[in-house]
């Protein structure tokens, strides 16, 4: 999950790769670094601890100059947060290097290199790559078979970038699980993690393949595939802006996502009804001959799109009346499941990379479901090419770490393939346009639900000094639930967690005192009663009270219970984009409160490509 970007140029290209990993720094931000070789021949290194800014200041004082290099942002995997664990890695002033991912079986290479005299300047699994291709050299190959060899020798998911300074003809690049993509210029050629971090450079972009790797020269680019045939991957011309994503006037990218997910939302169910008719062409063309077959959703998932998941299982079960199961991806994907017949799977993501999702829909290939499908914000991404149906979220691009438009958009979504479903099965056609046009009022009511920003900001002082809290929800409410307390953990770093409000008396009950704010969930459903009776159990222990609540609910404030009123007639299907919307303002005023990173929270990344 670290961001790549690799250069081969006839001018300097050190802005070229500061620019893309500044790009790509999305995928971790704990260190960066750049390496080049300079038309002197020797190879050029900076390396900082930090953000990109941290690796300008060093080539501000210090610049590096060259035609050809690689540059790397990095999320820690192996080896602590230095300057010495930071990409690139170089063997013997000669080979440099970077990667994403991990290589599991570097203990043994790096004991047989230290054999052989290689000396080891960091703890990371990475500089075993430099020294390995290195070491394969002597052989008298060149970097390319060298860099084929190596391949050999990793277990793990990766994907590489490496130069010679005594073959400057080239940058060899491979991936096996990580995402790669070639950029094609004209008598210049790039790679990177992503697009996004090329778009200044190029429009003309060719994906690699799992177990492809590339010759990336000036004059061409050589694909082999995993094995060793010269292959041909389609160029596509992206239309993605090249400007990075403004903020505007937010004071922070996630405040400026929360407020976009009106039009989000409307733009990913935008043309795919049609009166009160879901398009199944939406999914793919092979829509029509897969979803007849489905009964049963089998979904998985990771961090935020988990807990979509969490609230498509209603949709489902209630809007379409068939089973639904939901998983983490890193559980299934070594589960070894059983699949019932006629089970569609179902991969939710926002990135359509992240590491587990992907490993888990290419094991439910291998294992007899009726289809595999993806819900995606990224159309380019590994996840919506492997998969049989896709439906594309149309969030944009979301820079904040903290997911928030991807969420309320997988909602959306998900709620469409309920209804598309539902539509094929003996659900009431009527049933399925009165859902339909429930959905379609979602992003004016989102808008409204924004109004209460400010009163949040009230409320977030409550928060700003506290250890924990406890988020309660019921039905679809809790994964909505869950995703609150998430939110806040991930960027306030306050420690939340979300319970069904029944389970509390099993357990979290014994937490509750005037020091643990609890927060709860109260749309005007059948569980609303319950959910009171929940509530006073709180109260009756001293806890305080924070309701997001319908205002027909008859919730009154009073000494320890905060209302927060809700828009009012907000059905069943939409209340969990809706009140997902004061959850995620309410971690958003916490986090600012306590002066937190807000955008890139400690520790974490926004594509995760690692297992
Ligand atoms: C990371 C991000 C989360 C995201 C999760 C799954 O943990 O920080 O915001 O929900 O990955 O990512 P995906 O791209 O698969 O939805």
């Amino acid at each position: 999950m670290c961001g790549i970007v690799g250069a081969i140029a006839q001018r300097d290209i050190s802005e070229v790769l500061v620019e893309g990993i500044r790009r790509l720094q999305y995928r971790g931000y704990d260190s960066t670094g750049l390496a080049m070789l300079g038309d002197n021949g020797a190879i050029c290194m900076r390396r900082a601890v930090g953000k990109v800014s941290e690796l300008e200041r060093k080539l501000e004082a210090s610049p590096c100059r060259g035609r050809l290099g690689i540059a790397h942002s990095r999320w820690a995997t192996h080896g602590g947060v230095t300057e010495a664990n930071a990409h690139p890695h170089l063997s013997g002033e000669r080979i440099a290097v970077i990667h994403n991912g991990i290589i599991e079986n570097y203990e043994s290479i790096r004991e047989e290199l230290a054999a052989r005299g290689y000396e080891f300047r960091s703890e990371t699994d990475t500089e075993v790559i430099a020294h390995l291709i290195h070491d394969l050299l002597k052989q008298d190959i060149d970097l390319t078979e060298a860099v084929r060899q190596a391949m050999r020798r990793f277990e793990g998911a990766y994907a590489i970038v490496v130069f010679d300074a005594q073959q400057p003809d080239r940058l060899v690049t491979a991936r096996i699980a990580s995402p790669l993509v070639i950029g094609h210029g004209d008598g210049e050629n790039f790679v990177a993690s992503g697009i996004q971090a090329l778009l200044p450079v190029t429009r003309r972009f060719s994906v690699l393949d799992e177990g492809d790797m590339a010759e990336v020269r000036l004059d061409g680019v050589t694909i082999y595939d995993a094995d060793g045939n010269i292959v041909e991957r389609e160029i596509t011309v992206s239309e993605q802006s090249a400007d990075a994503v403004e903020r505007g006037d937010y004071a922070h990218y996630m405040l400026k996502e929360i407020y976009e997910q009106p039009r989000a939302i409307a733009d990913t169910l935008s043309e795919r009804i049609l009166g009160d008719h879901v398009l199944e062409a939406a999914f793919g063309p092979r829509a029509a001959e897969i979803l007849p077959q489905v009964d049963n959703v089998h979904i998985v998932a990771c961090g935020t799109s988990y807990h979509a998941g969490l609230v498509a299982r209603y949709y489902l079960e209630q809007g379409a009346r068939i089973p639904c199961t939901v998983e983490v991806a890193s559980e299934y994907r070594y589960r070894n499941p059983v699949v019932q017949p006629g089970t569609l799977f179902l991969a939710i993501s926002q990135s359509g990379e992240t590491a587990d999702t992907l490993a888990a829909l290419r094991e439910a290939r291998k294992i007899g479901y009726v289809a595999t499908a993806a819900i995606c914000n990224v159309a380019e991404s590994s996840l919506v090419r492997e998969a049989d149906l896709s439906l594309m979220t149309r969030a944009g691009p979301e820079v904040g770490v903290a997911s928030t438009k991807a969420f309320t958009t997988q909602l959306a979504a998900l709620g469409l393939l309920g209804l598309a479903i539902g539509q094929r099965r003996s659900v009431d056609r009527r049933l399925v346009g009165v859902y339909a046009r429930q959905m379609q009022r979602v992003p004016e009511m989102v808008q409204q639900t924004l109004k209460l920003d400010a009163q949040i900001r009230v409320w977030a002082r409550h928060f700003a000094d506290k250890h924990h809290a406890l988020f309660l929800g019921r039905g679809p409410t809790y994964p909505v639930a869950m995703e609150g307390a998430l939110k806040l953990k991930e960027i306030s770093y306050i420690h939340a967690e979300a319970y069904p409000a029944g389970e509390l008396k099993h357990g979290p009950l014994a937490l509750v005192d005037d020091d643990m704010p609890v927060i709860a969930v109260a749309p005007n459903d059948r569980l609303l009663e319950k959910l009171k009776s929940n509530l006073q159990e709180v109260r009756a222990r001293g806890g305080r009270l924070f309701v997001f609540a319908d205002p027909n609910t008859g919730f009154t404030p009073s000494d320890g219970v905060d209302i927060m009123t809700m828009p009012e007639h907000i059905e069943p299907l939409q209340a969990p984009l809706i009140y997902t919307v004061p959850l995620q303002l309410l971690a958003y005023h916490v986090a600012v409160l306590r002066g937190t990173d807000v955008d890139q929270p400690r520790n974490l990344a926004k594509s995760v490509t690692v297992e």
